[in-house]
C-alpha cells in the first residue's frame, strides 16, 4: 500500500524522539535537518494552519511578530492579527504609550464598536482635529455626548476641517433627531447581520448608533467595517479576532524591579491590569533568561491576578526551564536563546542552544505540562516555519518582518535600495531605550554592559500581507509534502534526517545566474 510504512525508509527518515536521541551529541538547527516527504492525499491549498495556544487564544495562522521595538507596535499588529496572526507590542515604552498602542489595535475596524471615541458639544473642531492628529485615528466621525454619557448628535467627518477649528463641535453636529439609532436589546444573537440588513435598508447611511433605554450611547457600527466583516467570514484565514470581534493584541511586560532592585510587583500588577482593562489577550514575560527567580515569580503573580489571562513566559532552552515556567503559571513558553538573526548571546555570553534542538527538548517538557510553545528567534525562510512547527504550536519572527512597511521605523535610501532599521533589544541603542531590564543589566549610563544584539538594516519588503502570504504558501507547502492537513499532524508526522554541507548547498538555487528570486 502506497501509505504504509516502509521498512527502509524508517531506517533512514527517523521520528522526533529517535531522530534528536540519536542526536544528542550534536545541537541542531533548521539548516541541519530536512523532513522526509510522505505520502499524501492533501492539497497544500486545503491544509488547514489554525492553532490553540491556550484557552481562549486561537489564531488562523501560526505566526507571532516579536516584541521588539523595530518590529511590533500598532502598525504590525493590527496586520498581524488581521492576516490571523497575533502581534507582541514591545515595551521599550512609556507603560502610558503601550497602552495607547494596545488601544489602537483594539480599536481596530470591528464591526460593533462597543466603546467608540466621542466628543463633547462645547468641545471645539480644532481639539477634534488634534486629537485625531495625536492619537492617529484613521477615522474621522464622533458620536456627540454630554457629561452624563447621553447621544446628542454626530459629528461627521466633513465639517472637521482647519476652516472650522474655531467653532464649537454643538454648531456642526448632525442633531440627535436626525441620526439613526438601533435599541440595544434589538440587537440580537449576530449583531453583524443586523447592521448589515440596517445599512442595505437605507442608503447613504453610513453609521449606526447603539443606544440604551435612556439613550445613552453603547456603541456604533460603522458599513465599512460591517462590510470588511462580512467579506471576512468566507475568507480561509480570517483576521485572529475576540469574542467581541475585536482584533487581538498581546503585549511584553518585563520583570521590572525598584530602586532596591526588588521584583516591583505593585507596578507589574498596575500595568498587567490596566492592560486587561484595554483589552489585551495575551501578555508576555519577555526576557533574555526566563528560567530565573524573577521571571517566575513575576509570572506566579500575574497568574495569581489574572488566573484566565493567556500567558507567554520565556525564554529558556530546556526541559526545566518549561516545567519551572509552567509551573509558576504560564501557558505558553518561549523558547529561543541566541538564533536570532541580531542576536549575539552565543557570542558574548557562550550560552544557547542551536533551535531546533531546543525545540525539541522543550517540546517533551511541554506535552507532559500541556503548554504550547513557540520558536522564537533564527527564521529566515519559510522551510524553517514548518521544521519549526514540527516541534512548537507557532513561531514568533522578528527580522522576516522588521522590512515590512507596518513596523516601526522610516525607510531609508542606501545605494538606491531600501531599508529598514532593525535591531536587538540587547542592543546597547535599544537597552538605552529602556529594554536593559530584559538582559538583567540596568539603564544607568554609569555602569558598563556588554550587549547581547546588534543594529541592523533590513530591506525594506513591502505590506506584512505580501510577506505572510509567501510565508503561508511554503508552510501549507511543507504540510502537502508531508500529508499533514493540520498543524497536529505536521507535529506527529514529521520524520527528519541530519544533511551534510553540500546537501545544505543543493537546496538552494545552485550552478546558475539567478535572475528572479521566488519571492517575486
Ligand atoms: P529573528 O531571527 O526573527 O529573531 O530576527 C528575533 C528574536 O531574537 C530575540 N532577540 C534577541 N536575542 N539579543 C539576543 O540574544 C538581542 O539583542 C535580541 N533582540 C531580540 C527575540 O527573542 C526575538 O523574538
Amino acid at each position: 500500500m502506497a501509505h504504509e510504512p516502509n521498512a527502509t525508509d524508517a531506517q533512514f527518515y527517523h521520528t522526533a524522539d529517535d531522530f534528536f536521541l540519536s542526536h544528542r551529541h550534536l545541537a541542531l538547527t533548521y539548516d541541519d535537518v530536512t523532513l522526509a516527504t510522505l505520502y499524501s492525499e492533501v492539497l497544500p491549498r486545503d491544509t488547514q494552519l489554525d492553532t490553540a495556544l491556550a484557552e481562549g487564544l486561537h489564531l488562523s495562522i501560526p505566526v507571532i511578530s516579536s516584541d521588539m521595538d523595530t518590529v511590533t507596535e500598532s502598525r504590525m499588529a493590527i496586520a498581524m492579527a488581521l492576516n490571523g496572526g497575533l502581534g507582541l507590542i514591545h515595551y521599550n515604552m512609556s507603560e502610558k504609550e503601550q497602552l495607547a498602542e494596545v488601544i489602537r489595535v483594539k480599536n481596530h475596524v470591528h464591526g460593533l464598536i462597543q466603546d467608540p471615541i466621542k466628543v463633547t458639544p462645547d468641545q471645539l473642531i480644532g481639539d477634534v482635529l488634534e486629537m485625531i492628529e495625536k492619537q492617529k485615528y484613521a477615522f474621522s466621525t464622533f458620536p456627540v455626548v454630554d457629561a452624563a454619557g447621553k447621544l446628542v448628535g454626530l459629528l461627521s467627518g466633513n465639517v472637521i476641517k482647519p476652516r472650522f477649528a474655531k467653532r464649537k463641535v454643538t454648531e456642526a453636529i448632525i442633531p440627535r433627531a436626525q441620526v439613526h439609532t438601533i435599541p440595544q436589546k434589538e440587537l440580537g444573537t449576530d449583531p453583524i447581520a443586523k447592521a448589515d440588513r440596517f445599512f442595505t435598508d437605507h442608503p447613504g447611511i453610513h453609521k449606526l448608533l447603539v443606544v440604551d433605554e435612556h439613550d445613552h450611547l453603547r456603541g456604533m457600527f460603522a458599513m465599512s467595517d460591517v462590510e470588511r466583516i462580512a467579506h471576512e467570514r468566507k475568507l480561509q484565514f480570517k483576521p485572529a479576532r475576540d469574542a467581541k470581534f475585536r482584533l487581538i493584541c498581546g503585549a511584553a511586560v518585563s520583570a521590572t524591579r525598584n530602586a532596591f532592585g526588588e521584583l516591583d510587583r505593585d507596578r507589574i500588577h498596575r500595568h498587567v491590569t490596566s492592560l486587561v482593562e484595554r483589552g489585551v489577550d495575551v501578555v508576555a514575560v519577555s526576557t533574555a533568561h526566563g528560567h530565573t527567580k524573577g521571571v517566575g515569580e513575576t509570572v506566579r503573580a500575574i497568574r495569581e491576578a489574572f488566573p484566565k489571562l493567556p500567558l507567554i513566559a520565556g525564554n529558556i532552552t530546556s526541559a526545566a526551564g518549561v516545567e519551572y515556567l509552567a509551573d509558576c503559571g504560564a501557558n505558553i513558553i518561549k523558547v529561543g536563546q541566541g538564533p536570532g538573526s541580531i542576536c549575539t548571546t552565543r557570542i558574548v555570553a557562550g550560552v544557547g542552544i542551536p533551535q531546533l534542538t531546543a525545540l525539541y527538548v522543550c517540546s517533551k517538557a511541554a506535552a507532559k505540562k500541556h503548554v504550547s510553545i513557540l520558536a522564537d528567534g533564527g527564521i529566515t525562510k519559510s522551510g524553517d516555519i514548518v521544521k519549526a512547527l514540527t516541534l512548537s504550536h507557532a513561531a514568533i519572527c522578528g527580522g522576516i518582518l522588521a522590512g515590512c512597511a507596518e513596523a516601526p521605523g522610516q525607510i531609508m535610501e542606501i545605494g538606491g535600495k531600501l531599508y529598514k532599521q532593525y535591531r536587538g533589544m540587547g542592543s546597547l541603542s535599544a537597552m538605552k531605550s529602556g529594554s536593559a531590564s530584559r538582559y538583567g543589566h540596568t539603564k544607568d549610563a554609569t555602569r558598563k554592559v556588554a550587549a547581547e544584539g546588534v543594529e541592523a538594516l533590513k530591506e525594506a519588503t513591502g505590506p506584512v500581507e505580501n510577506v505572510l502570504t509567501q510565508l503561508i504558501g511554503g508552510i501549507q507547502s511543507g504540510m502537502g509534502y508531508l500529508g499533514a492537513k493540520n498543524l497536529a499532524l505536521l507535529r506527529q508526522k514529521a520524520r527528519y534526517i541530519r544533511v551534510s554541507a553540500a546537501g545544505m548547498r543543493e537546496a538552494a538555487p545552485h550552478d546558475i545566474v539567478e535572475l528572479k528570486t521566488g519571492a517575486n
